[in-house]
């Protein structure tokens, strides 16, 4: 184990703070830490005790069509397959049109919890609510000049406890309204005590979103589904029974939905937004009528196979890591600048095709083949392959349908003595 780092290690400097971590662990490089001076000091503004900047990949998922409009989606993930599945999935479901979405509203919701309030402080609030708007006007006033701002209160007992919960529905707009409603929520505390004659226990934004679910679908003709082996009309039957699997067994709809979020929360980390608030709303949901289920459904009609996706998709396309991270820019600059409810509406387009290639290869041939394959990459950098060395290698496990280290760097020496130069030849 190693020795634990000084008091006071948050007040330090970033590069006082690399140098602490370097005594203890000499074999952590700059370049494993990050290197670029910007990022570094951007590091340090993003949260305490910096030391370094973790740098995932972005692929891009290309041919989305979403509402008759073109995307191609940077998708940020440690996955291998996830850029490929989202990119297949839409190029199938291109042909049938791609997706149509419908968005969800962009509210955010607070929530104030009072103890010891008075029998009467439900009816209080409610009448109230012109007088707690007033007082939200100041936090809101700029998002009601771009459309957006209060939504309404609602107020109710909550049993077990016998609290009231006081809630406040804020439209943030391109934001995800957490930082606005938690000040909104927290401004309320005094005028809502008055009201109730109680006591505030805590005022915070809920990241269950159930007014920002947002659905997509589409649907393709069964006949362009053949794959290995099995014909297009086997396969579609196949992926509505798979999709009914994870509707009835909640061991398996934790992994069919684990696959939609594959392509959802890699989009929402790559455009800078926060993925377990992401997480929290979109499992809490899957489990709203008490029993964990898919968040997709899918049917057979007319000879076409019709697939859908309903979900919250709390998203912003400003404020937060959206607006300081450059790679966010990026992204969002590839989408076309996208507002908010245009990227949770690409979003949905990407969960659902990714659950889709996940089903589709599934019920036909399995995910091992496409997954073995592009893992193969991974397992002959391990085995110390680079460049083109990293290519024949990759191609020699394909040919032997074998995938491991060892094999890797059997493959590796070979290409190695092949080499012209080393003697062999
Ligand atoms: C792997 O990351 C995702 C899948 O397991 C999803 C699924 O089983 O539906 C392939």
């Amino acid at each position: 184990m190693s020795a634990a780092l000084p008091a006071g290690f948050r007040k330090l400097t970033t590069a006082e703070r690399r140098e602490a971590i370097r005594a203890r662990h000499p074999d952590i490089t700059d370049a494993a830490l990050g290197a670029d001076p910007d990022m570094l000091e951007l590091a340090d503004v993003m949260v305490e005790s910096a030391v370094g900047y973790f740098a995932l990949p972005i692929g891009i998922a290309t041919g989305f069509r979403v509402d008759g409009a073109d995307y191609d989606v940077p998708l940020a993930t440690e996955e291998p397959s996830v850029v490929a599945a989202a990119s297949y999935g839409a190029s199938v479901v291109r042909r049938g049109g791609g997706f149509t979405t419908e968005p969800g509203e962009l509210v955010t919701t607070g929530q104030l919890f009072v103890e010891h309030a008075g029998t009467a402080a439900a009816e209080r609030v409610r009448e109230a609510e012109g007088r707690l708007r007033a007082q939200a006007h100041r936090l809101v006033e700029r998002m009601e000049h771009r459309g957006g701002g209060w939504r309404g209160m609602d107020v109710a007992w909550l049993p077990a406890t016998g609290l009231l919960r006081v809630q406040i529905h804020v439209d943030a707009r391109d934001a995800m309204g957490a930082n606005v409603v938690n000040s909104i929520a927290e401004a309320l505390r005094p005028p809502v005590e008055e009201l109730t004659g109680g006591r505030v226990v805590m005022a915070i934004l809920s990241n269950a979103s159930d007014r920002r679910v947002t659905a997509a679908r589409f649907s393709v003709k069964t006949g362009t589904l053949a794959r290995a082996g099995v014909a297009g009309p086997e396969a579609a039957r196949r992926i509505v029974l798979a999709n009914e699997i994870a509707r009835e067994d909640p061991t398996r709809a934790v992994t069919h939905n684990k696959g939609i979020m594959n392509g959802i929360t890699a989009l929402a980390l790559a455009t800078g937004n926060d993925t377990r608030a992401l997480e929290a709303a979109v499992h809490s949901y899957a489990a709203r009528d008490g029993s964990y289920r898919a968040l997709t459904s899918y049917r057979v009609a007319d000879d076409r196979l019709h697939g859908s996706v309903e979900l919250p998709l709390p998203l912003g396309t400003v404020g937060g890591a959206t607006g300081v991270h450059p790679t966010s820019a990026a992204a969002l600059a590839m989408l076309g600048a996208p507002d908010a409810s245009t990227l949770a509406r690409v979003a949905a387009g990407v969960g659902l095709a990714q659950n889709f290639a996940a089903l589709f290869a599934l019920v036909t041939e399995g995910i091992q083949q496409g997954h073995m394959g592009l893992h193969a990459e991974r397992i002959a950098w391990m085995a110390g392959a680079r460049d083109d060395e990293r290519r024949l290698v990759v191609q020699a496990m394909r040919d032997r349908g074998r995938y491991g280290v060892d094999i890797a760097s059997e493959e590796l020496a070979r290409v190695r003595s092949a080499q012209p130069g080393n003697g062999s030849s």
